[in-house]
């Protein structure tokens, strides 16, 4: 490993950083340290390498030495450069932060990022207000201890009535508040799931649930989705259920995460009596039930038609309110709930009283918030898929009816070298083989639709210009993104 970079080598390593297409909105200094956490994050600039000094870099890029000096301080104060006076900086990582093969280091400052890895909305307008009622309702909890491992009774009632809305009566006995999707799929994994247990996914799925599974070393097996059409296969999905016996099956009905297929309520029945008569539970996740658009009909809920306890089903608030309220859900049987909360206790008690009686504020105004968020929605899919009709013509791509991410099949298998080409220019990207087990899916990317109409836009222009460089120049070995939701 070199000890030491020169200005004239790293000059070369940082190439265009000052015409990135990505750059927008940063100042010079931040601009230039942020493309040297670029190079260590790619492994192109080692650590513990010595940086040129300040006037020999601000020299070899031909810019003032002052820039250069606010760069290393901010490198400095970001973790990624360690200083002593006289002798010179080494680059460095953060201490909290190691890289892991899939990626975990990430550059939280860069304001021009455009982040297409999460699947989330900024909140709505309506919540500050809602977290001001909930501060002034917090009184009528403050007399006793705080802990209700199933929910406040507030936000259950709401939940259940939200499910009898449905066409599923519902009691708040059979509903337990978590704090979020992801929480409660992981108790519900620690209840029904001994290690090694069989779990049928879809394919692609929902990354994050594939690590609660990993976590609780389910065996996994996989139902391919077709990209079009109708996504589930009912005679493939029910013969796979029927023979392989899996303990669990994970499914998305509701436009499912990533493809945005809804499953019709045929399928729905069958496949409720096919895991009774194969054993299986079902855990059906039902994040983006809210977000149907094009006033696309929804089926009835999967545990309408379950008679024996085999459906669980899971969802929260984080779609089509916001992500970081971290509530969410599960509706079961009242003895399943019981059985839930006495597992949380090993884990974390209950959800926090005061995000609770968000929640509560938030799901008494669902009609207009739910409405707004489908308008918003609707408008950046259709800006989304036009870009990409615009831009990258050769790509395929299903319209979804509902949720929020899109699954576009690519002109080749370069998912993963695209999204590390992105990066570089200021797109986060969730890669298609993020979404399976087995490192294919190369073919294929989700794109969220989640942030505003200009910035779907603007990150298709940028992909575009990538994907034309990719068959130029080959493919860059940078790295993936971290944080996928
Ligand atoms: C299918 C699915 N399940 C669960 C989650 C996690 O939701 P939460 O933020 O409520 O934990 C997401 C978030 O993207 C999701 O898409």
């Amino acid at each position: 490993m070199t000890s030491q970079v020169r200005g004239v080598q790293l000059a070369r390593l940082l190439g265009q950083w000052h015409a990135l297409p990505g750059r927008r909105r940063s100042p010079d200094y931040a601009a230039l340290a942020a493309a040297v956490r670029g190079l260590l994050a790619d492994g192109r600039l080692p650590l513990g390498v010595r940086l040129p000094a300040e006037r020999e870099l601000a020299d070899a890029l031909r810019i003032s030495r002052t820039t250069v000096t606010a760069a290393y301080r901010e490198l400095r104060e970001s973790g990624h450069l360690a200083s002593r006076r006289g002798a010179g900086s080494w680059t460095m990582l953060p201490g909290t932060h190691r890289v892991a093969s899939t990626g975990l280091w990430t550059p939280l400052d860069d304001r021009d990022m455009i982040d297409l890895g999460v699947a989330a909305l900024s909140a709505p307008p309506q919540l500050a207000a809602a977290a001001r009622a909930a501060a002034e309702d917090l009184p009528r909890y403050l007399g006793g201890a705080g802990y209700h491992p199933t929910g406040i009774i507030e936000l259950r009632e709401a939940v259940a009535h939200a499910y009898t809305e449905r066409g599923l009566p519902t009691s708040p006995e059979q509903i337990m508040v978590t704090s979020g999707t992801q929480h409660a799929l992981d108790l519900v994994l620690r209840l029904a799931l001994s290690p090694g247990g069989g779990v049928l996914v879809e394919s692609p799925t929902y990354p994050n649930a594939l690590a609660a599974l990993s976590a609780r070393r389910a065996r996994i097996t996989t139902h391919g989705l077709a990209t079009d059409g109708a996504g589930w296969d009912a005679d493939l999905l029910l013969g796979s259920i029927r023979q392989a016996r899996p303990k669990l099956a994970y499914l998305i009905p509701e436009f499912q995460n990533p493809t945005g297929h809804l499953m019709e309520t045929g399928l729905r029945e069958r496949l409720v009596g096919a895991a009774h008569a194969a054993g299986t539970d079902l855990v059906i996740d039902e994040s983006f039930v809210d977000l149907p658009l094009d006033d696309t009909p929804l089926p009835p809920p999967v545990a309408l038609f379950d008679r024996h306890s085999r459906v669980i089903s899971i969802g929260g608030m984080s779609k089509p309110y916001w992500g970081g309220l971290r509530i969410g859900w599960v509706r079961a049987s009242a003895p399943q709930v019981q059985r839930l909360a006495a597992a949380r206790v090993g884990v974390d008690m209950a959800s926090p009283v005061l995000d609770q009686l968000v929640a509560v504020h938030l799901l008494a105004e669902a009609p207009s918030i739910v409405a707004a968020r489908r308008a918003q929605l609707t408008a950046q899919r259709d800006a989304l898929v036009g870009a990409l009709a615009e831009r990258l013509p050769d790509w395929r791509v299903a319209v979804p009816r509902g949720g929020v991410t899109l699954w576009a099949e690519l002109d080749g298998p370069i998912s993963s070298a695209l999204a590390r080409a992105a990066e570089e220019i200021g797109v986060r990207l969730a890669p298609g083989p993020r979404f399976g087990l087995d490192g294919t899916l190369e073919r294929f990317l989700r794109l969220p639709f989640t942030l505003p109409a200009a910035d779907l836009v603007e990150a298709v222009g940028r992909l575009a210009a990538v994907r034309y460089d990719l068959d130029r120049t080959g493919r860059p070995q940078w790295r993936e993104p971290s944080v996928i939701a």
